[in-house]
């Protein structure tokens, strides 16, 4: 529709149909069945309020879709559609790696092909916006949300933002592209403690230099909407706060985009304590620039109040209908409300074969080889293999927020192994639970554990036929992990250990043991300094999605060639946290500091580094790097120097390597970085062959918030180091001349 003719639409409105865009249910008030993402609450909110609501939270399926559309648009006197949103996050039917998973691919336009298939089944199903890419940065694994997120980096996190935010919205054209929500904004990985929904609260600085920029890819690519956090930031909760939303979301970024709160986060001003009610969080949300209200009755009920008490005024809300109206435009409901939504397209879509090969490729890039022990993986042919574990035969491979992923086409390592080993070489059993205790982890409405609890006969019984099976089998797989909802919203744990219960049944098995494997299922990094002592091997299978059984078979038995790379820092011990590769020299730093051995940054009982260090993996092959060179040592303004490295495969086997550039900047206004990630090349290379790697580096990449907050580099010697993880110590020096 021609934008004048949505602004005389927009002027035909009433206050209460204005308000009504700016509202966002959930479905059981539209007699679909709910899917529960969040807590249940009683609105208390009117009929006529649901019949003027702008949008629908996650109700998916062409079916339900359609049918709501059409009722709603039956009784809407301007026929102005509902916009359905949801969370797909990783995927919709067909389910790829959880996030933090595809980070460690290095890979951001296969990211970005699975984000264009995500869509395509999303669009078949009806939904019009997904509430994703989540780019908060995030260097606390107590924190559930780590999956969601793509890890502890800026520059990387910035890198799959882009991808995943054209990955979802192409060009906009129907049945192909959805609108993609970033969120949360901001900071909301940085709550205190790593404890879900606490206080955020840090220097102006850190949150430009290292918070901000993951959302600010977004936005420079182009994101739709932007969906505030639940925390607060400089003491003011997000969806109250103007500094965030309007000075720099809109002001600085020129974002021009829908700002939708997230769930329940309007209402939850008052527990904050920035509002004394609804009608003053209501207040308080549209003044800072809030455009939908998720799920609470504080628009609905009190802003007609507000405007015609007059501590409102009504051009905010026009502002926000206005944004929502453009919108719905753009993505061409006006002209077809149901946008390409059938069956018929949800029968050629929904976990196709196309779909399920780039789910399956998805995993084998994100897995990431952690040991490899007497050279266990992978393994040969013809070995016995006896698959132990409450994962062994496990759907949840799909994570927790695969709120709308189809289960039951999840391929299970027991599938996997089945169709690639013979009879007589393969055997399993589930061992254990994945918890003894699942009362902990409360209920996360959709999901329910599917798994029938053991007995303690069968539990005893377990071990006896797992430790048979040991006996018999050459390689032992154990298939061990969180429990899905021991990750994800809500999600944060203190000890970030494989469950007790697991331990101790791996710890019964391992004496019968002769070559031993542990395939990691979970949401965060863990603490596996005891575990790695134990076995021989270790790979970290995330949540693999869909095809996490084919997957992890392709790589046990070299059809694949392991080449993930970690995106968070593995921690020797929960003590460390928060751990991460890109932090602060201080001055007295262990490795050159003038004091003795004890007055230095350090602890008594244990190391600073982390155990697994952001950027490392193993692969089947090994490369070395040399010949590192740089075209100038010297670099002028708008000059740039190129950084030239060699890479050998000295194995005889064909993989990927993913070369990391790395700079120092050695003096600044404010301290630097020890390191800081500024570019990489995932390359392939055959057995015994050398590619040469370039690199352009320019004076943009050097920019940072000096001492007066401006984005600038400064001139001075830095160090460029290029490698196979964080802990590289190949380098060479340049300065820069301003
Ligand atoms: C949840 C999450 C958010 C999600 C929203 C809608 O509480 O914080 O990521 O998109 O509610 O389900």
């Amino acid at each position: 529709m021609e934008l004048n003719k949505l602004k005389n639409l927009m002027d035909s409105m009433t206050l209460e149909e204005k308000i009504g865009q700016l509202v966002q249910l959930s479905g059981e008030f539209f007699d679909a069945d709910d899917m529960a993402v969040g807590p249940k609450q009683k609105l208390g909110i009117s009929q006529e309020t649901i019949d003027l609501c702008g949008s629908v939270l996650n109700v998916v399926g062409a079916k339900k879709v359609v049918q709501i559309q059409k009722s709603y648009l039956e009784k809407s006197r301007h026929k102005i559609p509902l916009l359905f949103m949801a969370d797909i996050i990783y995927g919709y039917k067909t389910i790829y790696p959880i996030p933090l998973a595809l980070g460690c691919s290095w890979n951001p336009q296969m990211v970005k092909q699975c984000n264009r298939f995500t869509s395509r089944e999303a669009s078949a199903a009806g939904a019009h916006v997904t509430f994703a890419p989540m780019v908060d940065l995030v260097r606390d694994p107590r924190w559930g949300r780590c999956m969601e997120s793509t890890g502890e980096d800026p520059y990387l996190n910035g890198v799959f933002a882009k991808a995943m935010v054209e990955g979802f919205q192409g060009t906009f054209e129907p049945k192909e592209s959805i609108a993609s929500c970033v969120k949360h904004f901001a900071a909301y990985g940085a709550g205190e403690g790593g404890r879900e929904y606490n206080t955020v609260d840090m220097s102006k600085r850190r949150l430009f230099q290292d918070y901000l920029p993951g959302y600010q890819r977004a936005v420079e690519a182009g994101c739709e909407m932007v969906m505030t956090s639940f925390n607060t930031v400089d003491g003011i909760p997000s969806s109250a706060n103007e500094n965030l939303l309007r000075n720099i979301l809109r002001d600085e970024w020129n974002f021009d985009g829908v700002v939708i709160a997230d769930y329940a986060a309007i209402q939850e001003l008052i527990a904050h304590g920035v509002a004394e009610d609804d009608a003053q969080a209501a207040s308080l949300a549209m003044k800072a620039g809030v455009d939908i209200d998720m799920k609470t009755p504080c628009y609905s009920n009190h802003l007609k109040d507000l405007i015609s008490d007059g501590k409102l005024q009504e051009d905010l809300v026009d502002q926000s209908v206005w944004r929502i109206l453009k919108l719905k435009n753009k993505l061409g409901l006006f002209e077809d409300p149901f946008r390409g939504a059938s069956e018929e397209n949800e029968a050629k879509n929904l976990c196709n074969a196309t779909h399920m090969q780039m789910s399956r490729q998805a995993a084998r890039e994100s897995m990431v080889l952690l040991q490899n022990e007497n050279q266990v993986l992978p393994i040969e042919a013809g070995k016995k293999i006896a698959l132990l574990g409450p994962y062994a035969n496990s759907q949840d491979l799909i994570g927790l927020w695969a709120v709308h992923g189809d289960r039951n086409q999840v391929i299970s390592l027991k599938t996997a192994f089945e169709e690639e080993k013979d009879r007589n070489e393969f055997a399993w059993t589930r061992g254990c639970e994945v918890l003894d205790d699942y009362s902990v982890l409360g209920d996360f409405g959709f999901y329910q554990n599917s798994e029938k609890a053991l007995t303690k006969e069968e539990k005893l019984e377990e071990v006896k036929k797992a430790i048979e099976l040991a006996k018999w089998a050459d390689v032992v797989v154990f298939a061990l992990g969180e429990h899905l909802l021991q990750s994800g919203e809500a999600g944060s744990r203190t000890q970030l250990n494989i469950p007790d219960n697991q331990m101790d049944f791996l710890d019964q098995i391992l004496p019968y043991v002769k070559q031993s494997v542990v395939l990691l299922f979970n949401g965060r990094p863990l603490v596996l300094t005891d575990l790695a002592k134990k076995v021989d091997a270790m790979m970290e299978c995330w949540f693999p999605g869909s095809q996490g059984g084919h997957a992890i078979v392709d790589l046990l038995f070299h059809k694949a060639n392991p080449s993930g790379r970690l995106t968070m820092s593995f921690p020797y011990t929960t003590g460390q946290i928060p751990i991460y590769y890109n932090s602060y020299n201080t001055g007295r730093p262990m490795a050159t500091s003038i004091h003795s051995n004890r007055f230095m940054s350090r602890y008594l009982d244990a190391p600073n580094e982390a155990f697994y260090p952001f950027g490392f993996g193993l692969s089947y092959h090994n490369c070395e790097y040399s010949k590192l060179s740089l075209s100038n040592t010297v670099m002028q303004p708008k000059q740039t120097i190129q950084v030239t490295v060699e890479v050998t495969n000295i194995s005889d086997v064909r993989g990927e390597e993913v070369v990391q550039l790395y700079i120092r900047d050695l003096v600044g206004s404010v301290v630097r970085p020890i390191k800081e990630l500024k570019g990489f090349q995932k390359i392939t290379l055959d057995p015994k062959e050398s590619k040469q790697v370039i690199f352009e580096l320019n004076e943009k990449m050097l920019e940072f918030y000096t001492a007066d907050m401006s984005y600038q580099a400064e001139e001075g010697k830095f160090e460029v180091y290029i490698g196979k993880d964080s802990t590289t110590q190949n380098k060479e020096i340049f300065v820069l001349r301003k």
